[in-house]
């Protein structure tokens, strides 16, 4: 038998009622007390249900429904509330907590924070804090003069030909030389692997690693003109009071750029061939529009070990739509936030006042009927088509590479790389998810898949390419 329950809702009478006497309440009175709190919470469930939103209860106020739903999968759980609730609700945290926060999909808020309004929507002071010890003052987690240098230096090097030119051949050559034997190691063995462990061990990081590497081999000490990546070049540049960047600050840099183009590809990547296993007849398509594109080829290297030029990747249009189509629903990134600095109004009517948290929710942006139709929740590349070449969609409604002035740097790099390593992949295997194998995100700032991809690979044979020739896309 519980007594607590008598003391907490008797309080005024305490001092009146010795303490020995609480043991000798009648299990009755306990019954009774039960029985009414119980009606209490049945009511109040059922009033907060016809509102449509979360329960809030005293004192703890939504918290009990976050907790149950980080059981499940807490990413459609916010996708179905912000399908009931048109796309904007308020999160009440506990009392005396700052947890509240406003969290939205509707993208008319999302142009009005990520662009029009953007002075007011910095990353704020709450986020920092919290993301400090992983991110620092690096380019994800700054604001203000800090960020905008950052900025302006990273993405003068993006768009330089000589970077680029690195990034590419670095790319090839870890495909080729790492990659693509790693994956014929597992055919020869006939063991499953987990792709997605394996695609996070390649990517951006190691590119420039691999690339610096290669530079220091190639040159003399004196020469470090010739090098092209982001640490030397912010190594070379000095703060306000002209002196050169600590190596704090430095790190920070380096950290947060391998985050953005570590990750974030690879487990995009994953959840692509999680659903080309489910829709083998976009696998066809994509295979006809590579076959194509290889049977144009007049040189060498139609069959054997061919290698994607930059001019036929960038011809892989329904790849592309493939692509996108893929991170409409599993973005790398599933909610990012703000916090606004002076008092405003969302274009939906929401009321924010400073210092208001904000999340938006990009996850739920690509699963809502409201901004893709009926069909949300399909895999459908052919909506990002018009006459079989690929058509981008506002930064607004298609959020997975965030927009405005804050726009992924590595946007076009990242589907680049994706194009060229789901093409080199597709070409020479069939990958086939290990049935039974749970497939969930994790809940992380990054969208890993919890369990990893476990898949079979099937080694492709002439036979099998050509008959994909002539499939229509
Ligand atoms: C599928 C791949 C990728 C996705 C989905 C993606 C998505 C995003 C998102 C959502 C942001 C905004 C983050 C925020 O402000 O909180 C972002 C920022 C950024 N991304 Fe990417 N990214 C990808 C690949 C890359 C790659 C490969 C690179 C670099 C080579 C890169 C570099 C950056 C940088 C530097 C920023 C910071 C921009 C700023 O704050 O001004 N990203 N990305």
């Amino acid at each position: 038998m519980n007594h607590t329950l008598n003391i907490t809702t008797h309080t005024s009478s305490l001092s009146s009622f010795p303490a020995s006497r609480w043991k000798r309440l009648p299990d009755v009175q306990v019954l009774e007390l039960s029985i009414a709190l119980l009606v209490f919470v049945v009511i109040h469930s059922v009033r907060q249900r016809k509102r449509k939103g979360l329960p809030v209860w005293p004192f703890v106020g939504m918290l009990p429904s976050l907790l149950l739903a980080l059981r499940v999968d807490i990413y459609e759980w916010i996708s179905q509330i912000l399908c009931k609730q048109n796309g904007t609700f308020v999160f009440e945290g506990p009392w005396f907590t700052n947890l509240n926060c406003i969290v939205t999909s509707d993208l008319r808020n999302l142009e009005h924070l990520l662009k029009t309004r953007f002075q007011a929507y910095p990353k704020g002071p709450y986020f920092r804090h919290a993301l400090h010890d992983l991110l620092g003052s690096g380019i994800f987690n700054a604001d203000d003069d800090i960020w905008q240098k950052q900025r302006k230096t990273a993405s003068i090097e993006f768009h330089s030909y000589k970077f680029r030119n690195m990034t590419t051949s670095s790319l090839l050559e870890l495909v080729h030389r790492r990659l693509l034997h790693v994956l014929q190691e597992y055919v020869d063995q006939s063991t499953e692997i987990d792709l997605q462990d394996v695609l996070l061990r390649l990517t951006f990081a190691n590119e420039v690693i691999r690339t610096r590497k290669k530079e220091v081999l190639l040159q003399s000490d004196d020469d470090t003109t010739q090098r092209s990546d982001l640490l030397t070049i912010f190594m070379g540049l000095k703060d306000e009071q002209g002196q050169p960047f600590s190596d704090k600050f430095l790190r920070d840099i380096c950290m947060n750029f391998i985050l953005a183009g570590r990750d974030t590809s690879s487990v995009a990547l994953s959840w692509f061939f999680r659903l080309l296993d489910r829709n083998p007849t976009v696998e066809e398509k994509i295979l006809s529009e590579i076959c194509r594109i290889v049977k144009e080829r007049e040189d060498e290297g139609k069959n054997g070990n061919l290698m994607f030029k930059p001019a036929e990747v960038k011809k892989m249009e329904y790849l592309h739509a493939a692509l996108s189509e893929s991170l409409r629903p599993y973005p790398s990134v599933p909610v990012d936030h703000k916090e606004v600095v002076e008092d405003d109004i969302f274009p939906d009517g929401t009321v924010l006042k400073k210092g208001t948290k904000v999340v938006y929710a990009i996850y739920a942006m690509g699963r809502m009927e409201a901004i893709w139709g009926k069909d949300c929740r399909e895999f459908r590349p052919e909506r990002w088509l018009r006459d079989r070449r690929f058509m981008s969609e506002s930064a607004y409604k298609f959020t997975a590479f965030n927009g405005g002035p804050r726009l992924c740097l590595g946007k076009d790099f990242a589907y680049y790389q994706m194009k060229f390593v789901a093409a080199s992949i597709l070409y020479r295997y069939k990958v086939v998810v290990v049935d039974n194998h749970p497939v969930e995100p994790k809940l992380a700032l990054t969208m890993y898949m919890k369990h990893g991809l476990k898949v079979k690979l099937c080694k492709r044979s002439e036979c099998d390419l050509m008959m994909n020739l002539n499939i229509k896309y």
